[in-house]
Formats: C-alpha cells, structure tokens, sequence
C-alpha cells in the first residue's frame, strides 16, 4: 500500500492584464492573494484578506503538454503498474478545467490530459512487450443527480446506472466500457462521448460545461509467461468538474440558472467531504451526491489523485480564486491509500487446471495398469455409450437381466446410470398419469356423475298359502344428486383386468410406495374436483334457469314418491295389524271350538252347534280377513304407482345429472380457452339469470356468490386475478415506462 498526500497544482488563466493581487512565489510553488474583503458588493471597503498558499506546483503561462507532464505523467504511469488514479480539475466557471482536462477545439497542440493520457497508455504498452494489456473506456455524465453514459447507444440507458461499492472500491454499475485495441480507437470513443456532452453559453464561457464529465481508462494487465494466473487491473479517472458560478456574474436564467444551482449544490457537498476528511472526521458522507461518491476513492481511497485548481487572475474574479485556493489547500491535506489491484485470470486458471486434469488422468491409468484393471474410461460417455447404458438398465428394470449386466467401474458410470434411473422413473410416471387420466374419463362416461336411483322399494310379500305380513317399504330416497362421489370401481385397472396398477400385490417395493403416494396424490385431486363439481353443481341449481327447472321438477318428483311410499308404510302397518288380529282371532277361535267339541260327547248336531259368541268370533275373522285382501290390494296398485314415480324421479335425475355435464363441461372449456379480453364480455349476474348456454366462467360464478356475501373478500379476490394477470402479460404498463424513458432523456438533454 503507498500512503500519499493529494497533490495539488494551480492553473492560472493567462490573462492580458497584469495580476493585480495575485503574487506567485519564485518557487513556483507557493502564491499570495490579495483580496479587498466584500469587494464584489460594490461598497468601497479597504480591508483586505491576503493569504499565502503553498501547492505541489503553480502553473501559468505553460504549454498544454508541459501541464501534462508535470502533472499528470506521474499518476497515468502508475496506473500503468496496477495503481488506480484519478486527476480532477476544479475552479470557477471559465477558469480553465475543460481546456486542462480536454482541450482546445479539438485542435491537437491544445489537446488536454485526457487526450495525451491515453496517448501515453498506448505508448507504455507498445513499449512494455513482457505484458498483455487490455483498454477499455467509459465516459460518465452527471448531470444534476442523474447519471448518463455518454459511451452508450442508447440516451436512456442512464436509468440502468447505478454507484456501487466492492471491495473498498467505488464502481458505476452498467456503465459502456468500450475495448479500445489502439490509441485511435480509443480517441475516437473519446469525441464521441465529448460530443454528447451537456454544454452552454453564458458571460463567462461561451461553451460552459453543464454537468460533471469522468472519463475513465481501465487497464487489465497481465504478464506474458508468468505462471501466475494473477492479472492487474487498474483505472485512471479523468475528470473535468462543472465550474462554480456566482449566478449574477454569469447572468444566467431559465434552466441554466437551475443547472448552476445544481452544480453549486454538488460542489458544496464536495466540499464539504473534503472538510470533513481533512479535518479527520470518522464519519464522512459520500453518498449525499453522485459526484461525490464517484470520487469518493479518490479523495481518501485506493488511489493516487492530483487536483488541478483552475483559477483567473483578474481582478474581479479574486475572491472566488480566493474561494478555490481554499479549497485546494484542504484538499492537498488528504491522504490516499493506493494499492496494487490484482485478480485472478480466469483463462490461466483454466489452463491451469486442464494441465492438473491431464496429470490426474495420467495417474489413474497408471493405476489401473498397475492393478489389472484393463482400460478404464474415465472421460464423458458419448453419445453412444448412453444408448448402450440406457438399453441394459431397460433390461434390468423390466426383469430381462440381473443386476450386473449394469456397469459400475467409474463415479461417471455411476452418475450416468443414476441420471438413466431418473429418466426412466420420470417416463413411468408419466405414462401412469397419463393412463389413470384416460381410465378416469372412460370411467366419468360410463358412470355418470351420480350413484343410480335407489328409490321403487322393495316388493311386498307375496301372499303365501293365506295372509302374510307384507315387506317394508325402503327408506326414503336422497332429494339431491351426488356428484362427490367416485364409484368404487372407478379406480382405474390393468389393461388386463388385474388389480389396481397403482396397488401391484407383488414386485419391486420402491416402486410399490411410489405407486401408493402417486394413488395418494391421485384420490386427494379426485376428491378436490369432486367437491369443486358439487359446489358448481349448487350454482346450477340454484342459479342457472335450465339447472333450476330440472332441480324442481326432480324435487316435486321425490316429494310424491315419499307420499306415495309415507302412504304405502300406513297402509303397510294397517294391513299387518289386520294379518296379526286375524291371527289372534284365529287362535281364540280355534280354542273355542276344541273346547265346544270336547265337552259334548258323542259328537251330535247339537255338539256342532255354536254359541252366539264363537259365532261373533268368526264374524269378525271373515270381516277381518275382507279387510286384509282389500289392504293387500291397495299395496300393490300404490307399489304399481311408486314404481312409476321411481322411474320419473329416477328421469329427472338423469335430466339434471345430464344438464349439468354439458353446462360444467363448457364452463371448463371457456377457462381453459380464456383470452385476452375475456373479462369484458357481460357481466356474470346477467350470464346467471340469462342464457343459460352463455359464456360464464366457474371462478366468475364464484365471484359473484362471493360479492352477495362479503363484497370485500370479492374485491380482493378480484384484485388478485386482475394482479396476476398482469404479472402475465409483462409487468408495468409500456406508458408507464415510455414516460419514465422521456422523463429521464427530459431532464438530462435540454
Ligand atoms: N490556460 C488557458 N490558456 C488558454 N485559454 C484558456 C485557458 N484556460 C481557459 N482558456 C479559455 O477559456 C475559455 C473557458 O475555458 P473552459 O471552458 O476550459 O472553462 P471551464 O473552467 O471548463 O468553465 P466551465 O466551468 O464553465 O465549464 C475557453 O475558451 C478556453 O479556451
Ligand atoms: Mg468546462
């Protein structure tokens, strides 16, 4: 690390005036000023300010090349050797910062250090054989608080910048570098940049610069056969700083009087930095403008810097030469801590290891010689080794072969083997999917989508030899539909009639809990979509005209067939206790008429007569008996009737089931076809109540449900499709961007 002090030269305009309150030093080094205190308020006032100055070199009358040499040769050579550099000339408006840094016109004998810089670079390398180096240039703009890059094709690019800090090093971020192969190429970028540059007239100087300029040459300098893969990398900052105006000097108005307050503002904070840091200062705050946190490296970083302190002789202008010398004089308090930057190069490194490859491999085969191996191939398979490979794990998998047919004699083998596993593990699930997708329409189709009518009861009993008890009627059927749930048979088996193939008996016991887990996963999705179709199926009776209809008439359908069967069970009940009083009867009876015969021996037509109460008996058996045939009757034609409104109710059904397939079906349809301008066709409300054939979606449906209950939740459920779907479609709106593309070009080119 070479700790420095900032250096600092003065350059005075040359004036045709004789100096008057500006006395150099015969050093060449040193300067006294003299300035009448408040002179610039036009009140005669004859206190004076003189103050002594001692720089690293005052520079007057002197050619352009003489300046460079003197003070900037330095520095570019040691950016030469991997030592980052920055030269910044600073001062009042007019006083010469862009004709040091830049030039004259683009005449060739006033070209400025930034020129003969890279003049000096190409030369150094032409003249250095023993090293590779790479140039490259970038030209930074900052103009206000926006940054532009001057090197760039596109004028908004400048939006894409951005001040970075890595390594203890400051760096703009998406800044053009351009590769500069010769000293012309690299110029050529150099006028390029200078002629998309922001300049203006005023009093002062009729091509002031309006914003602050860094050109940058970054060098990437390695040395030709050296083993080590290390590669120097180096930048020499090139600044030419916006001047410091005193407005009612310059007369400027309008945007320009808005440029200047703006530079005057980032030259204060500039200041202030260098305050800060000259006065030791722990903490001090580059980041309150982009040119200070551009130079921030520069004013006490890894870097070696020099200052050019451009400044008029002229009267008028003293005190702001006064001003500048100030300035200067803290500056060249500062000190640098700049260090050789190295990094690796990644192409040695490459080389590096592909000479340790080609060593190892040597070593193997050395190995395997030695041990009795035979050749071993430890480089990539081909293409043709893969197919060979993936045919034998075929035939291991399908059982053809046993284990050893696959190959394990190098860790490539063995990764390659684990890959043509995965495929074949990928394509298995795959083709399962598939077929349980294919079962599972089939199965949809052949089922429908509820369980068949249970309603019709079951027959009475048949009379048999005399009255007997009748049947009980069946319990009352469902008054919905079930679409919820899957038959048991509706699990998809083997092409062969076998088990389930996701539930193999026997086999290979991976592949049998990846089958369940699959099954797992399979039933969970069966079971969503069914509980999704039920409550679609909600909607459509309740909201869907046609769904409606359907849903009332198997409804009032049902209600008869409950009467019918409520009137079947009374009578059911009545004609039972009928059959069990007749039996009653008939057992009291039959008693009777064993008693009556035993008690008159011998048997006489008096014995065969009956009393009046054994006649009443069979009176009321008889009645009794009428009345059991008659109920029987009315059982059967009601069991006749209740079969027929089974039948009906068992339509009806169908009619929904049926009515409501085609309506899903084509709301799925319509989601999965949705375009672009969808969402304006009519309004989800009138697609409900109206046709029922039109084009609403499920999930607007469900919007719509949501909005009668919480329109908040409906609002936001909203806001996340809308959300979603413009995630989709790209992001922010092209406008938005247009605007912020001519905003950013509207505040950097007047
Ligand atoms: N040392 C010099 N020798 C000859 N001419 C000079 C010298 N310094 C400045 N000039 C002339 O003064 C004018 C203003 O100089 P320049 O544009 O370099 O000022 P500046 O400091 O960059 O001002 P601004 O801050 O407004 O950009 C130019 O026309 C330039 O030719
Ligand atoms: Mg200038």
């Amino acid at each position: 690390m070479v700790k420095s002090a900032v250096k600092v030269f003065v350059r005075f305009r040359p004036s045709g005036i004789p100096p008057d309150g500006v006395e150099v030093l015969p050093d060449g080094k040193s300067v006294i000023v003299e300035v009448r205190k408040k002179e610039s308020s036009g009140v005669v006032n004859n206190n004076r300010e003189r103050l002594s100055f001692k720089f690293d070199g005052i520079i007057q009358n002197t050619s352009q090349e003489a300046v460079f040499t003197e003070c900037a040769e330095d520095v570019v050579s040691r950016v030469l050797n991997g030592y980052n550099g920055t030269i910044f000339a600073y001062g009042q408006t007019g006083s010469g910062k862009t004709y040091t840094m830049v030039g004259e016109n683009m005449i060739f004998h006033l070209r400025g250090i930034i020129p003969r810089s890279l003049h000096y670079v190409f030369r150094e390398i032409d003249l250095r054989t023993d090293r590779e180096v790479i140039v490259r240039v970038s030209y930074l703009e900052i103009y206000g608080e926006v940054l532009c890059d001057l090197l760039s094709d596109d004028p908004a690019s400048g939006e894409n910048l951005a001040i970075v800090e890595q390594a203890g090093v400051t760096k703009v971020k998406g800044l053009t570098k351009r590769i500069a192969r010769s000293e012309e190429e690299a110029l050529t970028y150099f006028f390029e940049g200078e002629a998309n540059r922001s300049v203006g007239p005023h009093i002062l100087n009729e091509t002031s610069s309006r914003s602050h300029c860094i050109f940058t040459i970054h060098l990437e300098c390695k040395l030709n056969d050296h083993p080590s893969e290390k590669v120097t990398v180096s930048k020499l900052n090139l600044v030419d700083l916006a001047g410091s105006e005193r407005v009612k000097k310059t007369m400027t108005s309008g945007d320009m009087l808005k440029e200047a307050m703006t530079i005057n503002k980032s030259l204060t904070f500039l200041e202030q930095a260098v305050n800060a840091l000259s006065k030791g200062h722990s903490h001090v705050s580059f980041r309150q403008t982009k040119l200070t946190a551009v130079l921030k490296d520069a004013l006490g970083g890894n870097c070696r810097t020099v200052m050019i302190a451009c400044a008029w002789t002229e009267t008028p202008y003293l005190e702001e030469t006064m001003t500048t010398l100030k300035f200067a004089q803290r500056v060249r308090a500062l000190t640098t801590y700049a260090v050789v930057n190295e990094k690796s190069d990644p192409a040695t490194m490459i080389r590096r290891y592909e000479r340790q490859i080609a060593d190892l491999k040597q070593e193997l085969a050395m190995r395997d010689t030695l041990t009795g191996r035979g050749r071993i191939p430890y480089d990539d398979p081909t293409d043709v080794e893969r197919h060979e490979l993936g045919n034998k794990i075929r035939a291991y998998l399908n059982g053809e072969a046993n284990v050893d047919i696959v190959p394990i004699e190098t860790l490539k083998q063995i990764k390659e083997c684990f890959r043509q596993f995965r495929e074949a593990h990928v394509l298995l699930l795959a083709d399962l999917k598939k077929e349980v997708a294919e079962r599972r329409a089939s199965v949809t189709e052949t089922e429908g989508l509820s369980g068949s009518p249970t309603e019709g009861g079951q027959a009475a009993g048949e009379e048999s030899g005399g009255e007997s008890l009748v049947g009980e009627v069946d319990p009352d059927p469902k008054l919905g539909i079930d679409v919820g749930q899957a038959p048991a048979n509706a699990r998809p088996s083997q092409p062969d009639g076998s088990a389930d193939p996701l539930h193999p008996s026997s086999g290979d016991d991976n592949q049998t809990s990846a089958a369940e887990n699959k099954d797992d996963r399979d039933s969970a999705a069966w079971e969503t979509e069914t509980a999704r179709k039920n409550v679609f199926l909600t909607q459509y009776k309740k909201h869907v005209p046609d769904g409606k209809t359907l849903d009332e008439t198997l409804k009032n359908c049902l209600v008869k067939l409950r009467e019918k069967r409520h009137a079947i069970k009374e009578i059911i009940n009545s004609v039972n206790q009928s059959k069990r009083s007749i039996d009653e009867l008939r057992e009291s009876l039959d008693a009777k008429r064993e008693e009556r015969l035993n008690n008159r021996t011998p048997r006489t037509v008096e014995a065969e007569m009956i009393d009046e109460e054994e006649f009443e008996m069979a009176k009321k058996l008889k009645a009794l008996k009428v009345s059991y045939r008659q109920g029987f009757n009315v059982i059967k034609t009601l069991r006749a009737e209740l079969q027929t409104l089974a039948e009906e109710a068992a339509e009806c059904r169908n009619n929904l089931v049926v009515g409501f397939n085609t309506w899903y079906e084509a709301q799925r349809s319509a989601v999965k076809s949705e375009q672009p301008g969808q969402e304006d066709a009519s309004s989800p409300e009138d697609n409900i109540h109206g046709d029922p054939s039109s084009n609403l979606l499920p999930e607007q449906l469900v919007l719509q449900r949501m909005n009668h209950d919480d329109p908040e939740m409906a609002v936001f459920e909203a806001a996340k499709k809308l959300m979603s779907r413009n995630m989709r479609r790209g992001g922010l709106s092209s406008s938005y961007q247009n605007e912020k593309m001519r905003f950013g070009a509207r505040t950097r080119y007047h």
